[in-house]
């Protein structure tokens, strides 16, 4: 049998090139929350099919993904690839990365209906693919419009109540989640996903 290609996976699942082929292994305990984090991120990546993804019975867990919350550089864009990676490589469930703010755009022009049929097909995946990592969730709001603003909450809503569990980073806190969206998101955030705190050092400057 040939061995798998995962250089031709990742780049289907648009996993950003420094995290490709990163595992659980890879990652280095800095402070004392990335120890908590990484214990929930394996917990969820093991139990992914039995109890989180769609063919789960644990009616209590279905749907429910994960939401990482921290500054700047605390691992956030890792943790997240690297769960993805590992839920594709322990249980072949699809995977895909977008940033929200890229996300957006790509939603606008299929909208618009100027959008080739590169993007048209990455759009459809967003509510299709068994694990969707949505990074930077809150950067988009800067630029977006309110319409668009609901689109991404739309899209999480949706994932959650197909039982498709979503990852989600980002670095604003659950509150300014209500302010930038609606006001039921941060109560949703608390059914939707196991919260996970990233905290300490920002590892660029280390
Ligand atoms: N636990 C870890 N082990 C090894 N390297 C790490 C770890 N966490 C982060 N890094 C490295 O530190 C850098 C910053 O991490 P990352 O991009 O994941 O942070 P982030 O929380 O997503 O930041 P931002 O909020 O700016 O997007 C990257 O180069 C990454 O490879
Ligand atoms: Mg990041």
């Amino acid at each position: 049998m040939l061995p798998i290609d995962y250089s031709w996976r990742w780049e289907t699942a648009q996993i950003p090139h420094e995290c490709r082929g990163r595992g659980f292994d890879d990652w280095k305990i800095y402070n004392p929350s990335a120890e908590k984090a990484i214990a929930a991120a394996a917990a969820f990546a093991a139990d992914f099919p039995e109890h989180y993804g769609r063919t789960s019975t644990d009616r209590s867990r279905v749907g429910k993904g994960l939401l990482l919350i921290g500054d700047h550089g605390t691992g956030k864009t890792t943790l997240a690839c690297m769960t993805a990676a590992e839920i594709h490589w322990a249980h072949d469930n699809t995977i895909m990365y977008v940033k929200a703010s890229r996300m957006l755009s790509d939603m606008r022009a299929v909208v618009a209906g100027n959008a080739g049929p590169k993007i048209v097909r990455r759009v459809a995946r967003l509510r299709t693919v068994h694990n969707l990592v949505i990074d930077d969730v809150g950067k988009e709001y800067r630029t977006a419009s309110g319409y668009v603003g609901a689109e991404i909450t739309d899209l999480m809503r949706g994932r959650y109540e197909d039982g498709l569990p979503t990852t989600a980073s980002t670095n604003e806190s659950l509150e300014k989640w209500d302010e930038m969206y609606d006001p039921s998101m941060s109560s949703f955030a608390h059914q939707a996903f196991t919260i996970v705190h990233l905290a300490g050092l920002d590892m660029r400057r280390v």
